[in-house]
């Protein structure tokens, strides 16, 4: 049974402040590239309605030069909290996308200074501003002349294990003027493999005023508890433990404010939420927003009899109808009784989503 000590119920009945902006909850939605668009954060809003949401990470160079918004750039003005997150490495177009990204409704603007992607580090954006910190520390300051939101950071513990830098480079980020740190307790070597460290997180803690966020490897209640209680810090944000599972930040946040358990959610209702997700993508983003759906569907078929015949369909579905009929199909079988796998339901859930990596 997962339990909260005194303290850190005190602190967690607080609102988290990021400079001037309020969040009522300490969880936050993640940015996760090719997931968090407008419909997942939906999903995720309906059960973690005071939760901070970002979007995908937006390329400021390309923002610069196409003078459009992406799709991934859009906001709902009715959905708050929510952070815009950008990439680069060019202080004077990450305040130029800063701006755009305050007219689009952001709450706050995230400068990703996390993503291991070569295609990002090569270009000197992402985890390989860590090796840059005095670009870094130029980047934050523009960006914070540039808007009159908060301007955060988010980023992992180093570039190696020869080189974790997360002390020196937090301190900076903060001395440059970010009004919060969400920290990935793994170096950019690591890429998503090993444990977070979130010993790591626990030091920049000690050292900054500024809140700091916990994140890898929360993929339950127990672990957000957890790593609130070895970290001191401030919130958790929840990555991959939401692929296929956007109720996950909507328990967290349930436990921590009532100190309660939410029953998880059965199969059944999880495959209504992968049908919803699917016909809503697609409403979005057409054809498109169906083939991006397919390996939603495979993340939410687990953990039932028939699962993974319904993940091999599902992977291969050539327009909305299609999947949803197959849907329709494994949730009447379930409802017909078909034995549920009585193995470990979290295991389940977690199989192939963790092999899954930031495009
Ligand atoms: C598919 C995928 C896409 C991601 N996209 C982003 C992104 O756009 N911006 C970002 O800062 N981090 C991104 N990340 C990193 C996560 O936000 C998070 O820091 C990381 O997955 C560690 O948390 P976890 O161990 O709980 O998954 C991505 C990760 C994955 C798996």
């Amino acid at each position: 049974m997962v339990t909260l000590s005194p303290d850190l119920k005190a602190k967690l009945s607080t609102p988290l402040k990021i400079g001037s902006f309020e969040v009522k909850s300490r969880v936050l939605q993640s940015p996760l590239s090719g997931v968090t668009d407008m419909v997942f954060r939906r999903l995720v809003r309906r059960y973690a309605p005071e939760s901070m949401m970002y979007t995908e990470m937006v390329n400021a160079t390309g923002l610069h030069y196409v003078k459009q918004l992406p799709k991934i750039m859009e906001v709902d003005r009715n959905e708050r909290p929510i952070s815009i997150q950008l990439f680069d490495c060019r202080p004077d177009f990450l305040a130029e996308a800063a701006v755009k990204a305050v007219e689009e409704g952001a709450d706050t603007v995230d400068l990703n200074m996390g993503c291991p992607v070569n295609k990002i580090t090569k270009n000197g954006g992402g985890s390989s501003l860590l090796r840059q910190p005095e670009v870094a520390e130029a980047i934050v300051r523009e960006v914070v002349k540039a808007v009159d939101v908060p301007v955060t950071v988010k980023t992992r513990i180093g570039w190696s294990d020869k080189e974790i830098t997360i002390l020196d480079f937090a301190k900076r980020m903060q001395d440059a003027g970010a009004q919060m740190i969400t920290v990935h307790g793994r170096t950019r070597a690591q890429g998503y493999n090993g444990n977070a460290r979130w010993e790591w997180i626990a030091r920049v803690k000690e050292i900054l005023s500024i809140p700091v966020i916990g994140n890898g490897d929360i993929f339950s209640v127990e672990a957000a508890v957890k790593c609130l209680e070895q970290t001191g810090a401030d919130g958790v944000m929840c990555s991959r433990g939401t692929l296929g599972y956007p109720f996950l930040a909507g328990e967290i946040d349930y436990f921590l404010k009532t100190g309660e358990e939410l029953p998880a959610p059965t199969p059944i209702q999880r495959l209504e939420c992968a049908r919803e997700h699917l016909q809503a993508l697609y409403e979005y983003k057409g054809d498109r927003g169906v083939r991006q759906a397919r390996k939603h569907m495979t993340w939410y078929s687990k953990g039932f009899a028939g699962a993974a015949d319904l993940r091999g369909q599902l992977s291969l579905i050539e327009n909305v109808q299609q999947g949803v009929d197959l849907i329709d199909r494994a949730i009447e079988q379930l409802a017909n009784g078909y034995e549920l796998i009585e193995e470990n339901q979290l295991a389940i859930r977690l199989s192939g989503v963790c092999e899954a990596i930031a495009q």
